[in-house]
């Protein structure tokens, strides 16, 4: 794994400024905890606490989300095209999903991968209920993928990457998966308090934590501005 070089470090200080404060926001109809499932996702991880789809579904796939959740912003840093291979690291019950087929398009694949084996029979009945013909789901090991190398194009994790223990020996995996070039958008929540909505701040990174992250992993790695009010946007790229 490579460490921090003086051009990341600038790259890293010139963008962080584009990442924005948390904002005042609140949405009626949302619970405290909206977006994490918290007080049932946090503390010990990985040992069934997201597995049931059905106590989370509700508050992930709101419509409401997207007010700041920005799945628009999300895709764009992604900087996809029709036929790519994109990843949703953690689908949960799929709330990235319609965008990324849509930007994919017929002939990409988008790969749904989750350590739930629930969440994936849960996806694995939207798919067959919206016609998502190009999505696949993927049970995924704890500390890895489990996808074959230089194999994706893109991967894209939402709210997952605090849950994720050694999260640079993660992202070397990360960074074998996809092709040369290819990138790893991480949106997760800013290390602040944000009005009930999040993870405890014990748990949160700080946009440049994740950077480090991927820069630890091998990759090149920036903050990208956002309009989100909550959350941050990290995006590495796998070098050529
Ligand atoms: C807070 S939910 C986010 C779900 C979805 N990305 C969203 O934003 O609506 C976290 C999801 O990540 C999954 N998860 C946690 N650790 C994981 C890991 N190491 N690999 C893959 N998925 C993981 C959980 O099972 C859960 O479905």
């Amino acid at each position: 794994m490579s460490s921090t070089t003086v051009p990341q470090l600038i790259i890293l200080g010139a963008l962080v400024g584009g990442c924005r404060a948390a904002a005042p926001h609140t949405e009626a109809g949302h619970g405290a905890g909206h977006g994490e499932g918290h007080g049932v996702g946090h503390g010990a991880h990985g040992a069934d606490h997201f597995a049931d789809p059905s106590r989370f579904v509700a508050d992930w796939n709101s419509p409401e989300r997207d007010a700041y959740q920005k799945p628009e912003e999300i895709v764009a840093a992604l900087g996809l095209t029709a036929g790519q291979t994109v990843v949703d690291l953690g689908a949960g019950t799929g709330y990235l999903l319609p965008p990324l087929v849509k930007a994919v398009g017929p002939d990409g694949v988008v790969i749904a991968t989750d350590i739930e084996q629930a969440m994936l029979t849960f996806l694995d009945e939207a798919k067959a209920k919206e016609g998502w013909t190009t999505v696949r789901t993927h049970l995924s090991p704890m500390d890895r993928l489990g996808l074959p190398d230089t194999s994706v194009d893109a991967v894209v994790t939402l709210n997952v990457w605090h849950h994720i223990e050694g999260r640079g020996a993660y992202a070397a995996t990360v960074l074998q998966t996809l092709k040369p070039g290819g990138v790893f958008v991480i949106v997760d929540f800013l290390k602040e308090e944000t009005e009930g909505f999040g993870p405890p701040l014990s748990m949160r990174l700080s946009a440049e934590e994740v950077v480090a992250d991927l820069v630890a992993g091998g990759f090149e790695a920036e903050v990208v501005p956002e309009t989100m009010p909550r959350h941050y946007v990290v995006r590495g790229r796998r070098p050529r």
